[in-house]
């Protein structure tokens, strides 16, 4: 269909005359109105297109929430585009949380003080490349058989629930209340997953329940024929996800010619129009560039469509927030750059010059500085010490003592939503050497330990999930199994731990006893500090290396500026700056090869505390090569090794010859 120029409706002009008139006597307010006009929305009446761009309140610290807003204003920008994070709001059933990084309506606030309109996305799905694509990883921890995104109702009283707590916070801020929200999308991307218009209608039913009528309802797909049908809910303005080529696979004049045909005279909306792309541990970095970017928005601009660059500041993954892509199994890295305008740390790039001045061919650009990149701090290496292996520190790590059952239980059924557990079972009769251990529910990786001594991985990530092993009666096997993120993108499910049973040459083992580890989560709603067994002295008999364990240091800084750890001779593990987790570090799997470290997670006039988990190898043997290095420039796009490092078998260790007593 061709373009429909975007004509004021008649009863526009209605509005018009009495705003003329009246606006005085009837108030600002209830001149606030953001309605669909025809090939474009009506903003208090006039016509008007949104350029927008996304950046996710838990990926970025809130301190710098404004800046980046100030900064995407200054490039052009009308609008900021969020998700909702359930996982992280409802972290268990019914424990609700809105402070801190997870204060959305800060956020609100803070966009339309910077003159920021706000396109929002509460899911109950959101993909995003976050756990369980932002559901809480307990759903089915009641009713294993819950099917996710349809409408199961099991399912959706727990969204219900959530909505009926989050949407109130929400309502104030819509655009016609008075806020900066001009519309809210329903679902996210349903037609990659379902095709169950019942499912998208309840949403949509529950969000006028408890938004009201005075806002844009609208859903997004992969703007193709056999997606839209599948995607669209009447009452809601289509809108298309879709980049360049290169991307997306496929041409903008098509995107939108699809779309059209679901919208037929309504605003064309690309919600996700891409400024780059993720990355995934294991293959190399994404970049797009940004004359293929602009050449598209160049259509966008001669056809009035309104658009989202997905995304504007990507940030970062902190924590265990990460999601895995599934088939092939490739966990998501910490960094969420992606090769967006804004860096992760939210400096403008070239792309973001680019882009400003671009949109200001089209648009008045605000008056003040352009923005520049902030300085970042080169603090050099510090020494770390050896903190004790997991076993010195299990006890406070897992302070409850360990849960027992005959059968291994899964991290939903443990209540550990992330992050490690060690299961541990005894050997009771005896084996042919080598056995075999089999786990094939491994979900996601298992470091395997005879008598504390690791003798191998496993993991899915290469599909190795069985190994040879030497066993006695009276050993201990343990397992620290590693969730590594669940499946964040067309999720119906993704149960983490040790599902079904392990075996040695077929025997089921049974009598199990699993040990949460409890490390530092993100956001934190307090300090969390690990304890640790930091102070004794290096090589001491009573402190021998030993893996998988914790590596620390103290040290300052003579100014606290944003800064990146790179660590070289390390292998895989999470590192914590003052009980702030900053995600999983891996650079022998790149592309990542430092990590991100906010200059408000460090101390200033008081000394910081580092703290290293490496599951595999430490640069350690000698003290003075026990190093990391803080830098003022990422590394997030390493050449990746051909082949993954994991999946081998340590071989020092095996058979294992060191017999330890149990702590
Ligand atoms: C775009 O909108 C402007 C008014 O905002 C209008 O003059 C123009 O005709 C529209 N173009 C198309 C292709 O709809
Ligand atoms: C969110 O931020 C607002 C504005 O700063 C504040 O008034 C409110 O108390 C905060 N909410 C929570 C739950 O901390
Ligand atoms: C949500 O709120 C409505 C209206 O107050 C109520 O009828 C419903 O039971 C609530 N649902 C849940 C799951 O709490
Ligand atoms: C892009 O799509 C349009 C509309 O569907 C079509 O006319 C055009 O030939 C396509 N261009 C390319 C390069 O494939
Ligand atoms: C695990 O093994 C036990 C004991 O052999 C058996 O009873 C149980 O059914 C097995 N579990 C599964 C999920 O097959
Ligand atoms: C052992 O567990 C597996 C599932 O992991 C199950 O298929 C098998 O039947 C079990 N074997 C016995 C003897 O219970
Ligand atoms: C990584 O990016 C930097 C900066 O763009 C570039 O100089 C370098 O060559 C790249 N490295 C690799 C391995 O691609």
């Amino acid at each position: 269909m061709p373009n429909q120029p975007c004509c004021i409706p008649d009863r526009v002009f209605v509005v018009l005359f009495v705003l003329q008139f009246a606006c005085v006597v009837i108030g600002l307010t209830e001149s606030r109105s953001f309605t669909i006009g025809k090939n474009c929305f009506l903003k208090d009446g006039q016509p008007f297109r949104y350029v927008s761009g996304t950046m996710h309140y838990w990926r970025v610290p809130e301190q710098y929430w404004e800046d980046s807003f100030v900064k995407m204003r200054a490039a052009g920008l009308t609008a900021v585009d969020t998700y909702l994070i359930w996982n992280l709001h409802e972290q268990e059933p019914g424990d609700f949380y809105f402070g801190g990084n997870l204060n959305f309506t800060r956020y609100f606030q803070l966009a339309q003080k910077n003159g920021l309109l706000v396109v929002l996305r509460p899911g109950p799905f959101i993909a995003a490349e976050v756990d369980l694509g932002g559901l809480p990883y307990w759903l089915v921890r009641k009713n294993p058989d819950m099917k996710l995104r349809t409408t199961d109702p099991s399912y959706l009283h727990y969204v219900e629930r959530w909505y009926n707590v989050s949407l109130p916070l929400v309502k104030p801020y819509l655009y016609a209340n008075g806020g900066p929200i001009i519309t809210v999308q329903v679902e996210n991307e349903y037609s990659a997953y379902g095709c169950d218009v019942t499912y998208l209608e309840y949403l949509r039913d529950m969000f006028r329940r408890l938004l009201g009528n005075d806002v844009i309802l609208f859903t997004n797909n992969y703007a193709v024929p056999q997606y839209l049908k599948c995607g669209t809910c009447p009452d809601t303005l289509a809108t298309g996800d879709f980049g360049t080529n290169s991307i997306s696979g496929g041409n903008i004049s098509f995107y939108l010619d699809s779309l059209r045909m679901f919208n037929p005279d309504g605003p064309l909306v690309d919600t996700e129009f891409y400024s780059g792309w993720l990355d995934v541990w294991g293959s190399p970095h994404s970049t797009l560039s940004t004359s293929e970017m602009l050449d598209a928005a160049q259509i966008f601009m001669d056809r009035n469509v309104s658009f989202n660059f997905y995304t504007f500041h990507g940030g970062t993954n902190f924590g265990f927030v990460a999601a895995s892509s599934q088939g092939p199994f490739q966990p998501i890295t910490t960094s969420y750059d992606f090769n967006a305008p804004l860096s992760e740390a939210g400096d403008p790039t070239e792309k973001y010059y680019q882009i400003r001045d671009f949109l200001g061919r089209y648009f008045p650009l605000p008056p003040g500085p352009v923005p520049q990149p902030s300085k970042k701090g080169a603090y050099g290496s510090v020494q770390l010490r050896f903190a004790g292996s997991v076993y010195d520190n299990l006890k406070s790590l897992c302070p409850g003592g360990p849960i027992y059952s005959t059968l291994p239980m899964t991290f939903e059924i443990l209540k550990h939503g992330h992050g490690f557990v060690l299961y541990r079972s005894y050997i009771s009769q005896t084996f042919r050497d080598p056995t075999v251990l089999s786990i094939p529910g491994l979900h996601d990786r298992a470091i395997v330990l005879i008598d504390q001594v690791p003798v191998g991985i496993i993991g899915q990530g290469v599909g190795v999930l069985k190994m040879g092993i030497f066993v006695q009666p009276g050993q201990a096997l343990d397992l620290l199994v590693q969730n590594e993120g669940r499946g964040g993108f067309f999720s119906g499910g993704d149960v983490k731990g040790i599902i079904g049973n392990v075996s040695l040459d077929g025997n089921n083992l049974t009598q199990w006893a699993m040990y949460p580890l409890s490390l530092p989560n993100f956001p934190a709603r307090a300090p969390q500090t690990i304890k640790l067994k930091r102070n004794t002295p290096f090589g001491s008999k009573h402190h021998e290396l030993r893996l998988p364990g914790f590596f620390s240091a103290s040290f300052s800084t003579p100014e606290v500026l944003d800064t990146f750890v790179q660590l070289d001779g390390w292998t895989n593990g999470y590192i914590f700056v003052n009980g702030h987790n900053l995600g999983r570090y891996w650079p022998v799997q790149g592309p990542q090869v430092t990590l991100y470290v906010p200059a408000v997670y460090l101390n200033s006039g008081k000394p910081n505390v580092v703290d290293v988990f490496e599951l595999e190898n430490a640069p350690c043997a000698k003290l003075s090569e026990c190093l990391i290095r803080f830098v003022d420039t990422p590394i997030l796009n390493a050449t990746v090794p051909v082949g993954l490092t994991e999946g081998r078998i340590l071989k020092h260790s095996y058979p294992p010859k060191v017999q330890r007593p149990l702590s």
